[in-house]
């Protein structure tokens, strides 16, 4: 790298003449912006180089487990995943397990998946029950952790059941979304949220539910994993069929960190051409494309309006079409969203890994998590999360997961319409970062960030620093 390129002022995205940067957009929009959209914060990021050992060591992905995961606020589950008292999931993290189970109506605790008699797992995957009892000997609590039934107590004389409760992690909710933290020192949730519930306020996330469920083992560190979904720039090379219709180099990225809270966004718009297709790009296919995207939910024999990018306002016109198919849809008023709320892709991150979208370009969200002890593996969890019917229409039940295996592609979650083809895009990369990362010079076992696009990979790994106190 020269000198010259090194320290020089960096540059916040790059435009062409027809795909202005995202602030020109929502200055343009037809409707007054929301708090999320109004509030920017670009702080400039280190550029320290990332070492390729972080995805590949095991005494590194150990340290993560000690330091990380046992101590931080994580995103579980979704509320409408445990609707009624008694269901129970498993949640898993690396090597932790916890019973996550809506003890009382209004109430979700979350146990160590852990039998206090000879360590037995208590729970598998999903159920639901007026107990938590062991298969091995059946030692019992109740939904609150106390014990209920310890058979042979006779011989059991050392044991006051008084005192063996099931070991729990702290939960929290916000917006649907159930937090835990298995530190019991741990302080409240609300400081590690910062800026989401401001943000995400109007969208409202709690009245939604999980349509689609979706969840895939990798061939990737964690990290590698989600860090593929964090910035546009791969689009170029990785999604170039969305070029058309992507901005991807006039891409937004934020961050907000106060210390508690470590938030990350980024804004890609669509209906717009790729600034890298240059000056001349056609902002007319860019349009008819984004417009093919939108009309997949609307099935094969959907009648797409026209829009003629000549006027200027095709975007407007876009959004104020998907305003009306979404009333239509859903029965719930979409007239105060913003043009960007319903055509862009709009994506939070808050560390260390629960990615909800916001908006109704594409309201996706993400948890990326250990699979095991192997640093070379992972699990994806994607649910599309839609508004819950307005009207009195009772809101349908959370959508069953769908569970795709290493070698699994999207195809077989059909539901996700194009998006399965993007995903597939994506998971292609995955495995060969892991692979190439492993064949890396020992001289140049670095990865080197971009000092924009790629900020917000860099403030994730000055925020882990801090946390494994590397
Ligand atoms: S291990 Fe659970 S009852 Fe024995
Ligand atoms: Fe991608």
């Amino acid at each position: 790298m020269s000198s010259k390129a090194v320290g020089s002022t960096r540059k916040l995205g790059h435009a062409s003449a027809v795909s202005p940067l995202v602030k020109d957009l929502l200055a343009k929009d037809s409707r007054p912006l929301s708090p999320a959209l109004k509030a920017s914060c670009q702080p400039e990021t280190e550029a320290k180089r990332i070492p390729f050992s972080r995805y590949l060591d095991p005494q590194f992905a150990k340290l993560e487990m000690e330091r990380l995961w046992s101590k931080v606020w994580q995103y579980a589950c979704r509320e409408e995943d445990i609707p009624a008292v008694g269901d129970r999931l498993c949640y898993e993290v690396g090597g932790l397990s916890f019973i996550i189970v809506r003890s009382a109506a209004n109430e979700i605790r979350a146990f160590h998946n852990s039998c206090m008699h000879r360590g037995n797992r208590l729970c598998d995957g999903q159920g639901s029950g007026e107990s938590l009892r062991c298969s091995f000997h059946a030692w019992e609590w109740k939904l609150d952790g106390s014990m209920l039934n310890l058979p042979s107590s006779w011989d059991f004389s050392q044991v006051d059941v008084e005192r063996y409760r099931l070991p729990e992690a702290k939960v929290e909710c916000w917006g649907g979304f159930v937090f835990i933290n298995p530190d019991s020192h741990a302080g409240p949730l609300k400081p590690v949220l910062g800026v989401l519930p401001e943000h995400f306020a109007s969208w409202k996330p709690e009245e939604r539910f999980t349509f689609i469920h979706v969840r895939k083992l990798v061939r990737a560190n964690w990290k590698a994993t989600m860090e593929a979904f964090l910035e546009a720039y791969h689009v170029i090379e990785t999604h170039s069929d969305a070029m058309p219709f992507t901005g991807d180099a006039s891409t937004q990225y934020d961050i907000w960190d106060d210390g508690s809270s470590h938030i990350s966004r980024l804004i890609t718009p669509l209906g717009v051409p790729s600034p890298h297709l240059g000056d001349d790009a056609s902002v007319q296919a860019a349009l008819d494309a984004v417009m093919q995207v939108f009309a997949l939910a609307m099935g094969p024999d959907a009648v797409l309006p026209k829009f003629d990018a000549s006027k200027g306002t095709g975007r407007a016109d876009i959004a104020e079409w998907r305003r009306q198919m979404l009333a239509a849809g859903f029965g719930r008023d979409f007239s105060g969203l913003c043009d960007a709320e319903i055509v862009d892709t709009i994506q939070y991150l808050m560390f260390p890994n629960f990615c909800p979208w916001y908006g109704e370009g594409l309201p996706l969200v993400y948890q990326f998590l250990p699979f095991g002890d192997n640093p070379n593996e992972s699990v994806m969890d994607i649910r599309l999360l839609l508004p819950a019917p307005g009207g009195g229409i009772p809101c349908p039940p959370s959508a069953d997961i769908i569970e795709l295996g290493f070698d699994e592609d999207f195809d077989a979650a059909p539901q996700l319409g194009l998006v399965a083809h993007i995903f597939n895009q994506d998971m292609g990369n995955l495995p060969k970062i892991q692979l190439g990362m492993k064949s890396a010079g020992p001289a140049r076992a670095y990865a080197t960030l971009g000092r924009y696009q790629e900020s917000r990979i860099q403030h994730f790994h000055a925020t882990l620093e801090r946390y494994l106190g590397i």
